[in-house]
């Protein structure tokens, strides 16, 4: 991690190119990518597979605290581990998609989740993507991305990164999937996803990646 104190937050509804983005703008940096999405995908990954329920935030929050949670990002692949087990794909899931907004609704996961974040991102060297991360983990990053995209947009695709995984989800139920994660996460109490007054919003409906990706270094 290149210790230059520098922190790129980039926040953003899903299916925005906040992934896609946030990996190309790291490796154009020399910097590390952290995808925090997939450290509640984690949760709540192991929460479905030892029968925790969603809104069980007491249990979801013990399930968190010992366990450890790692990303590994090399080549453009990210890598996420639980307990020292690779959940990479497990996190990819409809049944995971269905039930992360719930998971990471909660004011005691949510600040665990973050104090692990700012740890990670403290020496700097770090693109990092969410949906509070210039809000909330990092208010004084040097530089904030809102990458925004209409939901048809979003919708397109998710289903085109089912297809290339050999998973066919109906359109139809990716829809009704973004949207309410939409409104879940947009409408919850704790850290809800924001558009930062300091925020460079970007727009990538009618973009395609190298234009996503040269508005996003222009940004920074
Ligand atoms: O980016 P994603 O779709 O992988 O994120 C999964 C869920 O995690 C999303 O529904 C909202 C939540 N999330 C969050 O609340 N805060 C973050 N910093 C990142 C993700």
């Amino acid at each position: 991690m290149r210790n230059n104190g520098l922190v790129v937050a980039i926040d953003g509804p899903s299916g925005a190119g906040k992934s896609t983005a946030g990996r190309a703008l790291a490796e154009r940096l020399g910097y590390t990518y952290i995808d925090t999405g997939a450290m509640y995908r984690a949760l709540t990954q192991a929460a479905l597979a030892a029968g925790v329920a969603p809104d069980d935030e007491a249990t979801l929050t013990e399930l968190l605290q010992p366990a450890r949670l790692e990303l590994q990002s090399a080549k453009g692949e990210v890598t996420v581990f639980w307990n020292g087990k690779d959940v990479s794909l497990a996190i990819r899931t409809p049944e995971v998609d269905a039930a992360v907004s719930q998971v990471s609704s909660h004011p005691a996961v949510r600040a665990e989740m973050v104090a692990r974040q700012q740890v990670m991102g403290r020496q700097g060297g770090v693109v990092m993507e969410g949906r509070d991360i210039g809000s909330v983990v990092f208010p004084l990053a040097t530089a904030k991305i809102f990458l925004s995209a209409s939901l048809d947009a979003r919708v397109e695709r998710r289903h085109r990164q089912y297809q290339q995984r050999g998973v066919e989800v109906p359109r139809e139920e990716l829809h009704k999937d973004l949207g309410e994660r939409d409104r879940k996460d947009s409408s919850r109490k704790t850290s809800p996803l924001a558009i930062s007054p300091d925020a460079i919003v970007i727009d990538s409906s009618d973009l395609n990646l190298e234009q996503q990706n040269a508005a996003c270094a222009r940004a920074c």
